[in-house]
């Protein structure tokens, strides 16, 4: 293919929960094609499953953003070096530094004893969206309150700062916001978790940003560390229970089996994370020539990596387009794959356990309150899913 035949990022979906419709054909004829991206540069797309592995788990590929360009019309100032403690957007060794300090924050078994925690912020936001009464927006009264008031409790985020955490967060994530809109956000984001931070400095209690005070990290680094919590946290998985809930709900028969077993909560959230894949792309700039799936990477090129299209992939996951809770969905890259693998994985696995059956047990009679295509999507988003979901139930 010449480099004038480059196509541009698929982003029309068929329905609200499937990938562009293009990206199969693709992933079958040229798992790796040239991409345009909107500001002029010619990169790559990579839509199989063992593409996306293999970049994401190779050192060659940078996450840097000074390097990066975006596959979307995106107002997002590209070619900024990532500040001081934001490691996402950073290489070994200074991810690696980053990451380290913690891990230890995010282990399994801590997750597992802030299990009963989530179990209980869930059942209070079911308790107040059951006294209100029906009909609810599921996003307002459920999907965006949980993961929030988990991650500001286990960061130290006062009960009074939260909300407007929050709304910054929501700006910063839009696509559609103005740019100077976005960086009095970032700014006014940046200047509360700095004070947030010194004030932990001067008098820690017990939550994880007190516990990084006592590592060597400077204020800056913490703050933007802080940030970059909230950031990761908020968005994802309230949109993974949103638009999971919006799913199970036009899938009856699967929601039956979850309603029903709820020993298997576990492999039911690892086939929703699959087959819903929130975050529609990552992307890698090549350190230098690097020869992937038969094409040559220049150094500089920046490679788009497809999640969605990656977790359908039928080479992986038989009959990938079929929802089908009792299969085996482990190997989804969701959370990515390599370095950067997403570090609150445990985290969101927990809210999401805890969240769905909680949810269906506690209104069997749940369902949408418009017709399924009122419900706004949030095609306008970095993080895919819905902006509300209006559903009722029968009230005791
Ligand atoms: C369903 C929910 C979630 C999804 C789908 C998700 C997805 C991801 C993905 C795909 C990455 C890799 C990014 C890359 O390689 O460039 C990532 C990284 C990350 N995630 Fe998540 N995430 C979720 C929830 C969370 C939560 C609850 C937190 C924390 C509080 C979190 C914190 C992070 C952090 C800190 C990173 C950066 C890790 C690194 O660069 O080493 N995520 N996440």
């Amino acid at each position: 293919m010449a480099e004038t035949e480059a196509i541009t990022l698929p982003t029309r979906r068929p329905t609200p929960f499937d990938p562009p419709s293009d990206l199969a054909e693709l992933r079958e004829s040229r798992p790796i094609a040239p991409l345009a991206y909107p500001d002029g540069h010619r990169g790559w797309l990579v839509t199989s499953h063992e593409l996306v592995r293999e970049v994401l788990a190779d050192r060659r590929f940078s996450a840097r953003s000074e390097l990066r360009h975006i596959p979307i019309a995106d107002n997002r100032q590209a070619g900024r070096p990532a500040p001081p403690g934001m490691f996402l957007s950073m290489d070994p060794p200074d991810h690696t530094r980053y990451r380290h300090l913690l891990t230890g924050e995010f282990t399994v078994r801590r997750m597992r004893l802030l299990t009963e925690r989530i179990e209980r912020i869930t059942e209070e936001h079911l308790d107040a969206m059951e006294r209100q009464g029906p009909p609810a927006d599921l996003v307002e009264a459920f999907a965006a309150p949980i993961p929030a008031v988990v991650i500001c409790e286990l960061l130290g985020v006062p009960q009074e700062e939260r909300e407007r955490f929050r709304a910054q967060a929501t700006t910063l994530m839009r696509a559609d916001v103005p740019q100077e809109e976005k960086i009095s956000a970032y700014l006014a984001m940046q200047a509360h978790m700095t004070q947030l931070v010194q004030a932990k400095r001067a008098d820690p209690t017990d939550d994880m940003l007190s516990g990084l005070t006592k590592s060597d990290l400077t204020d800056e680094e913490l703050a933007n560390i802080g940030f970059m919590l909230l950031g990761a946290g908020l968005d994802t998985t309230a949109n993974m229970l949103a638009l999971g809930t919006f799913l199970l709900l036009r899938h009856p028969e699967q929601l039956a089996v979850l309603r029903s077993e709820s020993g298997r909560a576990a492999a039911a959230v690892e086939e929703l994370l699959r087959y819903l894949s929130v975050i529609p792309f990552l992307v890698r700039s090549a350190l230098e020539d690097v020869e992937l799936g038969g094409e040559l990477v220049k150094a500089g090129q920046t490679v788009t990596i497809h999640l969605p299209a990656a977790n359908r992939d039928p080479g992986r996951f038989p009959d990938p387009d079929r929802l089908d809770l009792l299969r085996a969905a482990g190997g989804h890259v969701s959370f990515g794959h390599g370095v950067h693998q997403c570090l609150g994985q445990q985290l969101a696995r927990v809210e999401m356990q805890a969240g769905y059956p909680a949810l269906l047990a506690r209104f069997p009679s749940l369902r949408l309150a418009v017709d399924p295509s009122e419900v706004p999507l949030r095609t306008d988003m970095l993080i895919y899913g819905v902006h509300r979901l209006p559903v009722t139930w029968e009230a005791k």
